[in-house]
């Protein structure tokens, strides 16, 4: 009679270490997205917002620092110092919209 040793040792054990620890935090949503609910999606004005896609980099900045619209009190408040640079720039690159 044959003996059956149930291989049920230690060496069947395998731990499968997943990279759960390494999992990059989500990016921080892109404040863009907001001035585009107002201002169009690409900038270009909507109701009672103006066109701000390719406006002068320090208007932009003025916009968000020291000359702030009261409807956008809340969004130039929350943002750090770094994203209204980045905002400024990227949104002064823009192409200005052609005059409808
Ligand atoms: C809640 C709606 C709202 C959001 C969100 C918003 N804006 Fe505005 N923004 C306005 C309105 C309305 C005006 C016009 C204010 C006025 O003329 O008094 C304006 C004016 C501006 C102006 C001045 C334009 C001009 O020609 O005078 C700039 C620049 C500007 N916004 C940039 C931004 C940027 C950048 C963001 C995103 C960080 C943003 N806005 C988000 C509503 C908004």
């Amino acid at each position: 009679m044959t003996k059956f040793f149930l291989a049920a040792s230690g060496t069947l054990f395998f731990i499968a270490t997943t990279a759960s620890a390494d999992v990059p935090p989500p990016p921080a949503a892109d404040p863009i997205t907001k001035c585009k609910g107002c201002h169009g999606p690409d900038l270009a004005g909507k109701a009672k917002s103006p066109s701000i896609a390719g406006e002068d980099k320090d208007k932009i900045k003025a916009s968000l620092t020291t000359k702030i619209p009261k409807q956008m009190t809340a969004i130039a408040k929350a943002l750090t110092t770094e994203q209204i640079d980045a905002l400024s720039a990227q949104i002064s690159a823009m192409p200005k919209p052609a005059p409808k």
